[in-house]
């Protein structure tokens, strides 16, 4: 790869994790476009369900970067009582909710279109997920700090039960901000 495409390739991953929302929603719209992450359209053998499964214990997920809907139609249908799926990319919210229709989950699971740098939830959920979206939370050393923008509006985290996200450099999740 030519230097030039390098520079540009590190400029654009900037831009997704740093930039303006406006900026990021144009490049994650690029991004789902195409069939370029077709190939993660299906992750049932992911390790992510057995931890969600054990913390949700049967209660309400936030899952921010939610992406095309895998979690809210994967994880077992009794593992929880409420989804919430934020994402900046409507096409990623397209297909969420229409792979939630065919599942029969549209009363359990919801979306919502928004940058999670600042969303502000309307109420307490039990595990709060970043699942493959983590990159792009700046900077990823702060997660708990910034964290308080994104739980609440007061700062408050309230009783939450875990926050998972995935690791930078393999498939573990790890819990965050407890
Ligand atoms: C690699 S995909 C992972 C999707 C999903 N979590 C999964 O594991 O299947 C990253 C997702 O995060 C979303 N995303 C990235 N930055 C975001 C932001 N600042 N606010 C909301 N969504 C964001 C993208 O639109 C994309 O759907």
């Amino acid at each position: 790869m030519s230097f030039v495409k390098i520079v540009i390739r590190k400029m654009r991953s900037g831009m997704m994790s740093y930039g303006p929302t406006s900026i990021k929603r144009l490049l994650w719209e690029q991004e789902y476009s195409g069939d370029k992450w077709n190939f993660a359209y299906h992750s049932m053998s992911d390790c992510v369900y057995e931890h969600l499964e054990k913390h949700a214990a049967g209660g309400s997920i936030l899952d921010l970067g939610c992406g095309t809907g895998n979690t809210a139609t994967e994880l077992a249908m009794n593992a929880y009582c409420d989804y919430t799926g934020v994402d900046i990319s409507d096409t990623c919210l397209g297909k969420a909710e229409r792979r939630t229709q065919q599942n029969g989950r549209s009363a359990k699971n919801r979306f919502v279109r928004g940058d999670f740098l600042n969303y502000v939830p309307t109420q307490f959920y039990d595990v709060i997920l970043f699942r493959e979206s983590i990159y792009h939370v700046p900077p990823l050393c702060a997660l708990p700090e910034s964290g308080r923008g994104i739980y609440s509006e007061n700062g408050d985290l309230g009783p939450r039960r875990a926050a998972f996200a995935q690791a930078v450099d393999d498939a573990e999740y790890y819990q965050v901000g407890i």
